[in-house]
């Protein structure tokens, strides 16, 4: 078999456009525009590129948006006090306080003192517990556009053997969570496997819906994969190639070439899940402009 693949840009695209409507109707009715405010510490590359990429989407749909840069030497206080007046700022929607932190700043503190009404990613506890509980939540964005590709492509979740490789608050442990849950998106029988599975090949090799964010660059083989699996591959890696300008590429978590050679589908690494995830973002933002998951807040 040679899988087919799952094309991440262009269902993204299909969102953005969604979003760019609803915004358009939401404004023309009256409304203020939705706002995301985003907060990068410190100037990790990665970082600046992953918010280049959000607020240019937000200008793509018709999303304000406003970055504050602050020095990685912020300490937790001021940092706190920042967010605090963001979460009082009624023209705010959305906060989005870009990950990972600088060591002296504890990332569970600072996502629990963003208001979970207006936390976006769906990172803070009480999005996390009550995804665990079936009760509406902002979702976490990169599991939400994987199930948004599941749609998309006609994948059936319901009663398969999903496995996902990788337990992060980010991704990982809430893909787990909907593929378990008994709502409308999961109701897989689903494993998580992480950094202390013994023989990571004996779940691997069993999976209907194989979904990895490990970190790792070729972790996945050909020969760990059941045919016919979907493989839904989360990795973003950058490994050094002297042909490209760069001097890097991006790769996934799975050795390309072979996996697609057992799975029936695949995301490719770059162009899969990567645009999910920022589309996502524009959706949960505009869920927070019209206050559609806590309407009391
Ligand atoms: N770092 C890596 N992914 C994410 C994300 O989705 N949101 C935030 N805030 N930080 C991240």
């Amino acid at each position: 078999m040679s899988a087919k693949l799952i094309d991440g840009k262009k269902v993204a695209e299909l969102i953005r456009s969604q979003v760019r409507d609803d915004v358009n109707e939401w404004v023309g009715s009256g409304n203020r525009r939705p706002f995301l405010q985003v907060v990068q510490i410190g100037t990790d590359p990665g970082s600046t590129t992953y918010i280049r990429a959000k607020t240019r989407a937000c200008e793509d749909v018709g999303i304000n948006t406003g970055t504050n840069r602050l020095p990685d030497t912020v300490s937790a206080k001021e940092l706190k006090r920042i967010i605090r007046d963001y979460n009082q700022n009624d023209e705010m929607d959305g906060i989005l306080v870009q990950l990972p932190l600088p060591n002296h700043l504890s990332s569970h503190d600072v996502i629990e003192s963003i208001d979970y009404r207006k936390d976006i990613d769906g990172f803070h506890p009480m999005n996390v517990g009550r995804l665990a509980v079936d009760q509406p939540s902002y979702r976490s964005c990169t599991p939400a556009g994987i199930f948004e590709l599941f749609r998309h492509y006609s994948i059936q979740v319901k009663s398969k053997h999903a496995v996902v490789v990788g337990a992060s608050n980010i991704v990982g442990s809430p893909m787990a969570i909907m593929l378990s849950r008994e709502n409308s998106t999961g109701k897989a029988t689903t494993t998580i496997c992480h950094k202390f599975t013994r023989d990571l090949t004996q779940h691997t090799i069993s999976a209907d819906i194989l979904v990895v964010a490990a970190g790792q660059p070729g972790l996945i083989k050909g020969e760990m994969v059941k045919e016919g699996a979907v493989v839904i591959d989360v990795g973003i890696n950058r490994v050094a190639d002297e042909t490209s300008k760069k001097g890097y590429k991006l790769v996934g978590d799975c050795e390309f070439e072979s996996v697609m050679e057992k799975a029936s589908w695949i995301t490719p690494v770059p162009g899969g899940v990567g645009p999910m995830t920022v589309a996502m973002l524009m959706k949960n933002t505009l869920l927070a402009a019209k206050k559609s998951i806590y309407p009391d807040g």
